[in-house]
């Protein structure tokens, strides 16, 4: 269940046996290579030089390891981008973002795809059937450095038909788009610009339609390296390595184009990244927020429709964030089980060995810069490998109790007309999956339109759209669901839906939406009934024949039920949100269990795991038989248990 990435193009060849000895000594299986070594492979245009690679993944395989090959289009080299400079993304300025990193080329450029289609054909071809291949990645981190927009040549050119085969004719997007607004009309498609560089805020209904064809040119550029893939490498599954907080594109449909999910788990670099306050930052500096990890271990559950891994795991500091401490001894081996707990098949730790050259030499890995001999982390991935071969299979993992509806165009829409400046879609979704898991419940993220089937809970944080397809879901849910704040206030286009928001779930949770306001930093509104708090940042005026459950000061509701289905209508404070969640869970009917801020339970099949991400120990009750750790967790340790009966689950 352990894996590491491997860079054999970094060290001497003569390392290379020895590497792979000492990576099956500490119990690691699967090693990724290869992902951004293009300019070893063709150092040239036409001129290959693939014997390396061959050695590489013969001495790989030969130590028993299992090898999963990156295709290397993240980095295309110096030669390519000579010859076809168009292939650089732009940024939204206008700026040419050049060659000397990653990542420098638009989705949108043909000459890039076929040149990607080109390398990818020609490994798939020469190591395809490769004993020792089992398994492939595309590509690098889709999007990563800002680069799923952008605003050059061929993104306009490519927008402009991707708009003439979605609309057919300019009427229908002028339409669409409420062009009539501002004189924005046009009369063909080529009069169409891409919607930056305006004077003032472009049309949103352009921005969330630029947004989704960026998006799905990220998802057809992967199914072009899929189909190759598939075409001459029979029985070996693909992934794509996913980051974390990271919603410029829509996962779901690049999720069903692959086998398995996986995805970069740096936990301390995302407590930087995170709009914590300083307070909670430094609280969670060293271990990370004890939330953060295992909602994206859900997330990329439901993307990989079950099956996910971590590629990438942050093995000692980062180099990155703008401070990347020291992880606190105990927690290289604590994400690693807390992985497995959340359905990961394997984490793999990123890197072997850590750089002494170039942009990421402050990067920690396995072992020592440039020798043979585990770093602080290498030591605790060593330690969880015996772990892990003592213990054996884990269970299978089964649906939570609760879900949350998750969706990238929710996130899309909320950044293009925020109209409060800290109306953050990630961050609300966040905080009610942290409410819930503080009551020790287990969650799946499921996309909107998934059957809500089995799910005794359904959080949707907040949907601005809501589809058809979302609606027959909710509908259909046999289950409690809870919509947040903005949920169905916008249509497809972006627009006000007639009959004004909540739109298509004006019936369902019987009620309208005549005003919203945002609140500064400072104001707020106190609610009050069955679930008591602030409303912060956000507040909705709602008309209602439901039932009031709780209710802003000057009377107006705050929290409604129709049947099952309750609707808050602000963004709650932590109070609030977790007496709704208090609340809303006892309906339900759901077996809940305070925990303290830095303890967190999760099940697989009958194991039950807690992991301990503060500073005191925990004393945990009657869980079942010991199987790792003891019924007093440590600071930064983990325990698992076999539940000893059903009851226990
Ligand atoms: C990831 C990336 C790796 C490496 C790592 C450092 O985003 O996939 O190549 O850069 O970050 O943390």
């Amino acid at each position: 269940m352990l894996g590491v990435c491997y860079y054999p193009e970094h060290w001497p060849e003569v390392w290379w046996p020895d590497d792979a000895r000492r990576m099956r000594e500490m119990g690691i299986s699967f090693v990724r290579i290869g992902e951004f070594a293009w300019s070893r492979y063709e150092p040239r245009r036409g001129q290959y030089e693939w014997e390396w690679l061959d050695r590489a993944i013969d001495v790989l395989g030969k130590a028993g390891l299992k090898v999963v090959l990156g295709t290397p289009t993240a980095t295309p080299p110096k030669w390519l981008l000579d010859e076809y400079p168009e292939i650089a993304p732009v940024d939204a300025h206008g700026n040419i973002r050049g060659f000397g990193s990653r990542r420098h080329y638009t989705f949108s450029s043909e000459i890039y795809r076929d040149e990607s289609c080109r390398i990818v054909e020609i490994m798939a071809l020469r190591y395809g059937q490769n004993p020792a291949i089992v398994g492939w990645q595309t590509d690098n981190e889709y999007g990563c450095h800002d680069t799923v927009l952008s605003w050059g040549r061929e993104d306009l050119k490519a927008f402009q038909a991707w708009l003439r085969r979605n609309y057919q004719t300019t009427d229908q997007l002028n339409e669409a788009w409420g062009n009539v607004f501002w004189s924005m009309e046009v009369q063909d498609f080529e009069q169409i610009s891409l919607p930056n560089l305006a004077v003032t805020e472009a049309n949103p209904a352009a921005r969330l339609d630029f947004w989704r064809f960026q998006s799905s040119q990220v998802a057809s550029y992967n199914k072009l390296q899929c189909d190759i893939i598939r075409k001459h490498s029979p029985g070996r599954w693909i992934t794509h390595n996913f980051m974390g907080f990271f919603n410029e594109f829509d996962h779901w449909p690049v999720g069903e184009q692959i086998d398995i999910a996986s995805w970069d788990s740096y936990p301390t670099g995302f407590v930087e990244r995170f709009p914590f306050s300083e307070e909670e930052r430094n609280r969670w500096a060293e271990t990370s927020h004890p939330d953060i990890a295992p909602f994206h271990h859900d997330l990329y559950r439901g993307v990989g429709r079950g099956r996910f891994w971590v590629m990438e795991q942050q093995p000692g500091p980062v180099n990155w964030a703008p401070w990347n401490p020291v992880p606190k001894p105990g927690m290289i081996r604590l994400w690693t089980w807390e992985a497995l707990a959340h359905g990961a098949e394997v984490v793999s730790y990123f890197r072997w060995r850590q750089a002494t050259s170039a942009q990421e030499q402050m990067h920690s890995g396995l072992n020592l810069p440039g020798l043979s001999e585990l770093s602080v982390g290498g030591q605790e991935a060593t330690r969880t490998g015996k772990e892990l071969q003592e213990i054996g299979s884990l269970p299978d993992t089964e649906q939570a109790p609760v879900a949350i509806v998750y969706d990238y165009e929710a996130y899309w829409m909320t950044r293009i007309q925020p109209h409060a400046a800290d109306f953050r879609y990630e961050e609300l979704v966040f905080h009610f999956y942290e409410s819930a898991r503080r009551l020790g419940l287990d969650v799946d993220l499921v996309p909107p339109g998934a059957s809500l089937e089995g799910y005794k809970l359904v959080l949707v944080p907040s949907l601005p759209h809501v589809s058809e397809k979302a609606l027959k879901a909710f509908e259909n849910a046999k289950g409690f669901v809870l919509y947040g704040p903005r949920s169905g206030s916008r249509t497809r286009n972006g627009a006000t839906p007639e009959g004004l928001a909540p739109g298509p779930l004006r019936e369902l949770a019987g009620l309208r939406i005549t005003q919203v306001s945002s609140l500064r930093p400072g104001l707020s509104d106190p609610v009050k009934g069955k679930a008591s708090g602030l409303g912060i940042r956000w507040r909705e005026y709602a008309e209602t024949g439901a039932t009031v459950l709780a209710k802003f000061a000057n009377g107006d509701p705050a929290l409604t039920a129709k049947n099952k289905h309750h609707y808050l209508a602000c963004l709650p404070d932590e109070k609030l949100l977790g007496n709704v969640m208090a609340h809303i869970c006892r309906q339900a009917g759901l077996k809940t269990t305070k925990l303290p801020p830095h303890i967190r339970l999760r099940r697989r099949g009958k194991y039950i795991f807690a992991f301990n991400y503060g500073d005191k120990p925990w004393k945990a009750s009657n869980l079942g038989k010991v199987i790792l750790g003891s019924n007093l967790v440590a600071p930064q340790a983990v325990a698992i248990w076999r539940a000893s009966s059903k009851t226990d689950k």
